[in-house]
């Protein structure tokens, strides 16, 4: 029987009585069931359900990695070879997590990218935004401690480069890379505590972020590639007359979705698990040798936009911490795109010329220099790195302006939706 005061299914049953200590089915339906999304979501909205199943990924293979890796300088290198030959399926769990990690970023990227298309940052969502941008950090700093676990050349080189560039902070630089190290050099000591802020606390911050996001959602609704309120035309039931239940019209698609992600990742997984060294680079399958830098040290193809933009600068006044500045500025910015974006209308579709052309323009820049951040900075590159920062900066920083001048196409005032 179902407690009187709860609000929960009738009837007698397991599911009666856990409901009736716990919300279980209320939740159920608040966020699933009778979750109302806009019925006009294109392929953009997959990304979301796909960054949570490889957020699930990470952390199952992460929990069977750990139980053959060893956190320790001496023995680090040798635990991840052990994997690879000897576990049962070792190789297996080891690339799916190495993979995933690359898989992560794309479906964030691509996650994030909609967001700037549709306008899905504006009001009343730039909490949501917030928290996402916080996920995304919470993912740089986990991807970055993670890859030093392996204990392999470009782990140490690339872990020494980075923890360097809070060296250059003016006054508190070199005990603040100290700090982080916990060592004059990257050692063992740095190694455990990378192990343990990847494998417990940054997860921890991440599902309790991804919580928040989604949590955040649902309160004030999805947008939709209209930009527009499903919430202002409601039936007499309070339903929006736009949308759609979460279940089963958008878990069916999710579910498809989810199935052509799983080819193409299985594909990489079976066929090119390194990718051609830009998922899991050459000098890693060395062991970490603080005696040979590698030929050319860059991070992994996820961080190179911003390792560009850091090269990009030139050391003034003696000190590299611009570069640094520049680096981190164009994270941060980022944040700001509630506040930046000043056009009357959400989504791009009815957004005029300039405005296209200036995202058209940040996605081109944002290629350009992950490529160029990959290479060595040599020839063509450094000056192609300094024209796309600017371009990059331009995008955010002229943004109040032309968003708010630009043209702009009439908003219908139902979402547009064609039934096939
Ligand atoms: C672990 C990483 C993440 C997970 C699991 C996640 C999950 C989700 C899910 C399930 C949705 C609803 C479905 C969808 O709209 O695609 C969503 C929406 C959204 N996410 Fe994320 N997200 C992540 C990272 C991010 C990041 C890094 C950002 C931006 C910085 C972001 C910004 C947004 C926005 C603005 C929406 C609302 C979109 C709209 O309604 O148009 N998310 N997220």
């Amino acid at each position: 029987m179902a407690s009187e005061n709860s609000g929960t299914p009738q009837g007698s049953g397991l599911w009666a009585w856990i409901n009736a200590r716990l919300p279980l089915d209320k939740m159920l339906k608040e966020h699933v069931t009778e979750y109302y999304a806009p019925k006009n979501f294109n392929l953009w909205y997959v990304f979301g359900a796909l960054s949570l199943v490889v957020l699930v990924n990470q952390l199952v293979t992460g929990i069977f990695l750990t139980m053959s890796y060893k956190p320790s300088a001496a023995e680090a290198f040798a635990s991840v070879e052990y994997i690879m030959r000897d576990v049962d399926w070792g190789w297996l769990i080891r690339y799916m997590h190495s993979t995933g990690a690359s898989a992560f970023f794309i479906v964030v990227y691509l996650h994030m990218f909609r967001a700037l298309m549709y306008g899905s940052y504006r009001a009343p969502r730039e909490l949501l935004w917030i928290f996402g941008m916080l996920i995304y950090l919470a993912l740089m700093a986990e991807a970055f401690m993670g890859y030093l676990l392996p204990w392999g050349n470009m782990s140490y080189w690339g872990a020494q480069v980075i923890v360097s560039l809070f060296g250059t902070i003016p006054v508190i630089g070199d005990s603040l890379a100290e700090w982080i190290k916990g060592d004059y050099y990257i050692s063992d000591i740095t190694l455990n505590r990378f192990f343990a802020l990847h494998v417990i606390a940054i997860p921890l911050i991440l599902l309790f972020l991804v919580v928040s996001h989604i949590l955040a959602l649902h309160e004030v609704g999805s947008n939709n590639p209209d930009g527009i309120e499903i919430k202002k035309h409601k039936d007499a039931k309070g339903i929006p007359l736009d949308g759609v239940k979460f279940h089963p019209y958008y878990t069916v698609k999710d579910t498809f979705a989810l199935g052509v992600f799983l080819i193409v990742f299985c594909s990489i997984l079976f066929f090119a698990p390194t990718f051609g060294g830009m998922f899991l680079e050459a000098p890693n399958f060395d062991q970490a040798n603080p005696m040979q830098t590698p030929p050319h040290i860059a991070p992994v193809w996820y961080f190179t936009p911003f390792y560009a933009m850091l090269r990009a600068v030139p050391s003034f006044l003696g000190t590299q911490v611009w570069g640094v500045l520049v680096m981190f500025g164009a994270i941060a910015l980022l944040f700001f795109m509630p506040w930046l974006d000043r056009s009357p209308v959400r989504s791009v579709r009815y957004k005029g010329p300039i405005t296209k052309i200036a995202l058209g323009i940040f996605a081109v820049s944002f290629v350009v220099l992950g490529y160029c951040g990959m290479k060595p900075p040599q020839g063509i590159f450094p000056l192609l790195a300094r024209i796309f920062t600017g371009l990059y900066f331009a995008f955010f920083l002229l943004m109040p302006w032309y968003s708010r001048l630009d043209r702009t196409k009439p908003v219908p005032d139902r979402v547009t939706y064609d039934a096939h």
